[in-house]
């Protein structure tokens, strides 16, 4: 039977809570006003779900193939199922700061299904970012300045030997060999809505192109304080039974890491994108 009862409640800053549906039984017709809404908000938030590993992979199935990626854990006989974990133990979270996922990638992955699956009593909430507000929201001036530019993302600082989390505790995260690096324009038109949306973000871009490496990172922080004014984002609380679909080319986001010696696992799927142009 077809669920017709769906509401999107916009949330304040960044995406929207949806009401009223059950994402185990997504049909065609569903996804597409799901995938509406998403283009739109960003980041959809969902209660009192029960998805199985099969239901979760259906799930993302509607939307786009699959993205599996190279460097996360993948939940044991689930190839396709990314395991977002921080044991009783680590004291390093995996995503604990703003980024968004695979823009070191020539195809960036269109977004992501997050399932909670076992959560601390409290914290290890995800904040999410508005790249379409962040791009309204700079001055003139500096629109101007970007309007055109591209954008180096890259994954050895993070991902590579010596990187971020080869000095951390979530070390199982790095040592690859495979360590894209891409171009992409600062101001693409998202594929879906057809909106410009500002794409640089803290955690994988690490130049622009035409600028020193120096002049990147003063860049950066200029565009920065726009992207996380309070204004613009959100903080979802996560509960059992709670699931966010996000999308990579509207959204940053940033997983807290406040709940040391306590275990959390998220069930990660990721949806493949296309290649981005740029809005202007
Ligand atoms: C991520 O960056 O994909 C992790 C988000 C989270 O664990 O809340």
């Amino acid at each position: 039977m077809i669920q017709e009862t769906l509401t999107v409640e916009k949330l304040p800053g960044c995406g929207a809570m949806v009401h009223d549906v059950d994402l185990a039984r997504i049909d065609a017709r569903m996804a597409d006003v799901l995938r509406e809404a998403l283009f739109e908000r960003g980041v959809l938030f969902f209660r009192g779900q029960t998805l199985s590993r099969q239901q979760h992979l259906d799930l993302a199935r509607a939307f786009a193939p699959i993205d599996i990626n190279r460097f996360f854990p993948a939940d044991a006989d689930w190839p396709e199922i990314a395991k977002v974990e921080k044991t009783k133990e680590q004291t390093s979270n995996i995503g604990g700061g703003w980024h968004t996922d695979h823009s070191y990638d020539v195809e960036p992955a269109l977004g992501s299904i997050l399932v909670a699956r076992d959560l601390p009593p409290s914290g290890g909430d995800t904040l999410f970012a508005d790249m379409y507000a962040a791009w309204d929201s700079l001055p003139a001036e500096l629109q101007d300045r970007v309007r055109h530019m591209q954008a180096i993302h890259s994954t050895a600082h993070v991902f590579g030997e010596g990187g971020a989390y080869a000095n951390s505790d979530q070390d199982a995260l790095s040592g690859s060999r495979d360590l894209p690096e891409t171009v992409h324009p600062v101001v693409i038109k998202h594929p879906g809505s057809g909106k410009p949306v500002l794409y640089v973000n803290p955690a994988f871009t690490t130049g622009f192109v035409g600028l020193s490496k120096e002049e990147g990172q003063e860049l950066l922080y200029q565009l920065l304080p726009h992207a996380i004014d309070k204004s613009r984002t959100y903080t979802f609380q996560w509960e059992p039974g709670s699931v966010a679909i996000w999308d990579n080319r509207a959204t940053w986001h940033f997983a807290k890491n406040d709940y040391h010696g306590h275990y959390r696992l998220m069930h990660r799927v990721t949806m493949a994108g296309v290649p981005l142009e740029p809005a202007f």
